[in-house]
């Protein structure tokens, strides 16, 4: 029968002996996936894991240090790399979805090679592949029907010349979920709602620049820190705020403000094939569109997306 604590075992074990006395190199994105498949990795071979998270500047606000603080406190050899500039410069002036997530993608693989080259040792590469990523990139995504260019490290390996290590392949999420908590890895992280590769990029609804990253950003952060206050953050499956590519009128005392409108976005969902949209609280609402349109120079509305999956999406690119 399974448990976690016999899972941890068993796969450390088969962790020591596929490795070896190789070196590991892992992307880590700050999710779930990585973090827990990264900590059974490291379990096994120490210091022998190199992660590298990047900054590709469409995080979440605060996100890149809070992120690497954790996964320091868990004991993972991460190195943090500041890429947001490469990544503004390649962005620049795209405005199509998929352009979005090529160029990321695209930028993201040069800069992780780059790291990696720096890591001759490195044999295998980690990834937190979990079975339901498998099973979608056969049904969905693969080469002929691509509804959405979901998987940002598609090619990495291939190009790398690095064997896989996949420790989560068989895993479903709410065993990846008590695989992690029994590592003892914060509860905080564990519960995070998934957050897609692309991050802000396919959340601003029009070319990405700075400043607009930093906008969105504060109103994100209002809406989830609120989720949280209001004990909501673990009934909803995954929310957003979206910065749309509207302008309109409105009143600050005495002037007259013409500024952008920020759509919140929150579902609940069993798995993300099927969403419906999150009936929050009335009070809720206004809370939270009280402290982004008072907080938050530059927007000056707000709206709740009342769509459900199918037919809309869950993100708006
Ligand atoms: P949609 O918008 O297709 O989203 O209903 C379903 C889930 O997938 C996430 N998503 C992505 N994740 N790269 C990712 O890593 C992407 O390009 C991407 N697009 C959407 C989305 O956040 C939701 O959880």
């Amino acid at each position: 029968n399974w448990t976690p604590a016999s899972f941890i075992h068993e796969t450390v074990d088969a962790l020591k002996k596929q490795i070896g006395d190789a070196h590991v190199i892992m992307a880590l994105s700050g999710g779930v996936d990585s973090t827990v498949a990264a900590t059974l990795i490291s379990k096994a071979i120490g210091e022998r894991l190199h992660g590298i998270f990047v900054d590709n500047g469409v995080l979440r606000k605060d996100e890149f240090e809070s992120v690497l603080e954790t996964y320091k406190n868990i004991g993972l050899n991460v190195t943090g790399i500041d890429a947001k500039q490469n990544f503004y410069d390649a962005l620049k002036d795209k405005t199509d979805p998929e352009a979005k997530r090529k160029a990321i993608g695209k930028l993201f693989i040069d800069v992780f090679q780059e790291e990696a080259a720096k890591i001759p040792e490195a044999k295998f590469l980690g990834q937190g592949t979990i079975y339901p990523d498998v099973i979608e990139s056969v049904s969905v995504h693969g080469p002929s029907v691509t509804i959405k260019s979901h998987h940002n490290v598609g090619g990495l390996p291939e190009k790398m010349h690095l064997s896989l290590v996949e420790p989560l392949r068989f895993l479903f999420k709410d065993e990846v979920r008590k695989v992690g908590l029994e590592l003892g890895i914060p509860s905080d992280m564990i519960n995070r709602h998934p957050f897609p590769g692309p991050g802000l990029a396919i959340r601003i609804l029009s070319d990405i620049t700075e400043e607009k990253v930093k906008l969105l950003q504060q109103a994100d952060d209002i809406f989830i820190k609120s989720l949280k206050e209001y004990n909501l953050y673990n009934k909803v499956w995954q929310a957003a705020a979206i910065l749309l590519p509207v302008k309109s009128v409105g009143v600050m005392g005495d002037e007259r403000t013409y500024e952008y409108t920020v759509a919140l976005r929150a579902v609940t969902s069993v798995d993300g094939m099927t969403a419906d949209w999150a009936h929050l609280p009335y009070d809720f609402l206004a809370h939270v569109s009280n402290e982004i349109i008072n907080g938050v120079r530059g927007i000056n509305r707000v709206v709740y997306d009342i769509s459900s999956k199918p037919p809309a999406t869950i993100e708006w690119e």
